[in-house]
């Protein structure tokens, strides 16, 4: 397969370099080639577990909602037994896609090619006028949707496309230990704010890990929280980490929606941001979870989701509207200001004078790793 193909071998040997004496990032076509996004879709998000959604996409039983997982269309569905399921989202007559679009009260998928139907629990149903005009066939051992292996970590869901992956519960653990300290139980959905981003999905994960550009392009978080008090990511396998303690909350970030029960003082002024290899991000403040995944559409293109899930009522109830708005409005600025960033490094992407660039030893350990992630993933 690709890596032999793609990664010449000095661009290995800077890879593997001690970062800040000569390591490098991946090379340009990583992030630019068609190709190459195929094989992470084949050999990267088919082959771990990866963020879909949450169980407040589908809230009731009777509720389905289509996503994506790499190219790959897939489905939850809340069963009438009140399991959540998932399933490739692809009829198995001609492969149209069953589930177009969320939605509620359905008993049955109705593939909207040639109605065949599947029980939510994945089984076929019918598939009328099969052996002729009015021959329906109402045998219920045809073949039907193809499941997919799911794991459930507090409100947000998590598919395995191959199967193989290690076990769901040793993937998320580190992540379940650092917000260990947060009652997350209580945590409902109040919002998902979309952007798209004329760039590589990497570019974006590269971007989120990387504390030191706050300084030059977010100049509310840079005074909000200074840059002495931030260091360079770690990391532990799939977890990327960072937690910074902040002075005082303000719009946006810790005032006028409630905070999570029994946090300590410490807890009370903390920031934490985890990234998730390979599909998304986590971020905690003392009044809310954020959930940062990447949709990649091409080499160039990607669709980003940002969940806001806030404490109990504080997701929906009118009296927490104006300080709703204010998480929104922070968000939004703060991801555009990114947007801007990492469309500038896709651009230069496209340069024969770029080579994987400099790492900084004190900052960007964290892209090395990500960047030992991806390749031993495709290998
Ligand atoms: S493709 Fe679904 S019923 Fe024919
Ligand atoms: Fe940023």
């Amino acid at each position: 397969m690709g890596i032999p193909f793609l990664i010449p071998k000095e661009t290995m040997d800077r890879l593997s370099r001690p970062t800040g004496e000569g390591a490098a990032c991946l090379l340009n076509a990583c992030y630019t080639d068609s190709g190459w996004l195929e094989l992470e879709n084949e050999c990267l998000f088919a082959q771990t577990w990866m963020f879909a959604g949450s169980i407040d996409n589908v809230p009731q039983p009777g509720d389905v909602f289509p996503t994506t997982i790499g190219n790959k269309p897939v489905v939850l569905v809340h069963g009438r037994d009140g399991e959540i399921r998932a399933f490739h989202n692809v009829c198995r007559h001609r492969s149209a896609i069953v589930a177009e679009q969320a939605c509620s009260n359905q008993s049955v998928l109705t593939c909207p090619y040639h109605a065949w139907a599947y029980g939510l629990g994945g089984k076929l149903r019918t598939h009328p006028h099969f052996n002729g005009a009015d021959v329906h066939d109402v045998s219920r051992d045809g073949p039907g949707l193809v499941p997919i292996r799911l794991g459930l970590f507090h409100r947000t869901i998590f598919l395995n496309l191959d199967g193989k992956a290690a076990p769901f519960e040793d993937y998320i653990a580190p992540l379940a230990r650092r917000l260990s300290g947060h009652d997350l139980s209580a945590l409902r959905l109040a919002k998902t704010l979309v952007w798209e981003v004329k760039a590589n999905w990497k570019l974006v994960f590269e971007n989120y890990f990387e504390n030191y550009h706050i300084f030059a392009i977010h100049p509310r978080l840079d005074a909000f929280a200074l840059m002495t008090s931030r260091q360079g990511f770690e990391f532990e396998d799939k977890l990327f980490h960072t937690e910074v303690a902040f002075g005082e909350p303000e719009g946006g970030r810790g005032v006028g929606l409630p905070y999570y029960p029994g946090l300590t003082p410490e807890l009370e002024r903390l920031e934490g941001g985890y990234h998730l290899f390979p599909s998304c991000c986590y971020q905690i403040w003392p009044d809310q979870l954020t959930v940062f995944q990447v949709l990649p559409v091409a080499p160039d293109h990607t669709i980003e989701n940002l969940h806001v899930f806030m404490i109990g009522d504080a997701a929906t109830d009118g009296a927490f509207g104006g300080a709703r708005q204010g998480v929104y409005d922070m968000w939004d600025e703060l991801n555009r200001e990114d947007i801007n960033a990492i469309e500038w490094m896709q651009q230069g992407r496209y340069s024969p004078a770029f080579d994987g660039g400099i790492l900084s030893g004190h900052w960007d350990p964290s892209h090395q790793h990500f960047a030992k992630l991806v390749v031993e993933s495709m290998a």
